[in-house]
C-alpha cells in the first residue's frame, strides 16, 4: 500500500460494502469514493498499473481482499480493444483516469432460469465515460455490456472496484444464445 489516500479508499469501501448487503445501496455508497479515488489516481497508479499488451486490454490488480470481499484493479485499453460480452456476477464501481471508455449495453429478453443456453440478448445503448466518470452496476439480472475503446481513440485507464475476487465472468455469444463462465488473466500488483 503506497498511497494514503489508496488505503483511505480500501478502507471506506470495505466497511461502506459491508454495512450494505444490498447490491444496489452498495454501489450507492462507493460511487462518491470512486469519484475522488480518481482525483488521487496519481499518488497511488505505479508503472506496473499503466501495462498493457497488443493482444488484448489488460487487467492490473491494485488490490484484493484477504477475504475475497473485494478487488481493484487498473485496466488499460489500448486502442481498439474490448471486453466479449459478459457479465460480472457481482456489483462493480468502475472510474475513468485517461482517455474515454465505453460500454455498450446489452438487454436481457428471455428470462434467466439458469441455463447456460437459449438466451436472448437485444443490444443496448452506449455510455462514453471521460476522465473522471464514474459509472457502476449490479448483479441479478445480470448486467450484460462490453467494454472498450474504438481503434479510433486514444488509450483508456479505468478503475475497477467488484464485490469480490474477478478472476472469472460469465461471456455471452449473442448468436449462439449461449453463455459460459470463464477464467479471466490479470497481472499482479
Ligand atoms: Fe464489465
Amino acid at each position: 500500500m503506497t498511497s494514503l489516500a489508496l488505503a483511505a479508499f480500501i478502507a471506506q469501501a470495505t466497511s461502506r460494502s459491508r454495512l450494505q448487503p444490498d447490491a444496489a445501496d452498495c454501489v450507492l455508497a462507493l460511487a462518491p469514493l470512486m469519484l475522488d479515488l480518481i482525483d488521487q489516481a496519481g499518488s497511488f497508479l505505479e508503472p506496473q498499473h499503466y501495462r498493457s499488451n497488443a493482444a488484448g486490454y489488460t487487467r492490473n490488480l491494485i488490490f484484493d481482499a484477504p477475504d475475497a470481499s473485494l478487488s481493484l484493479y487498473a485496466i488499460v485499453w489500448l486502442p481498439g480493444q474490448w471486453t466479449p460480452v459478459h457479465d460480472h456476477g457481482s456489483w462493480g464501481v468502475v472510474g475513468v483516469v485517461e482517455g474515454v471508455l465505453e460500454e455498450r449495453s446489452y438487454v436481457r429478453l428471455s428470462p434467466d432460469r439458469g441455463a447456460n443456453a437459449g438466451i436472448d440478448l437485444a443490444r443496448g445503448g452506449t455510455v462514453l465515460l471521460r476522465h473522471g466518470a464514474v459509472t457502476s452496476f449490479v448483479p441479478n439480472p445480470a448486467h450484460i455490456h462490453v467494454t472498450g475503446v474504438p481503434a479510433e481513440r486514444s488509450r483508456a485507464v479505468s478503475l475497477h472496484l467488484y464485490g469480490r475476487t474477478m478472476s472469472n465472468f460469465n461471456i455471452y455469444d449473442v448468436a449462439a444464445r449461449t453463455r459460459q463462465r470463464i477464467e479471466v488473466v490479470h497481472n499482479e500488483s
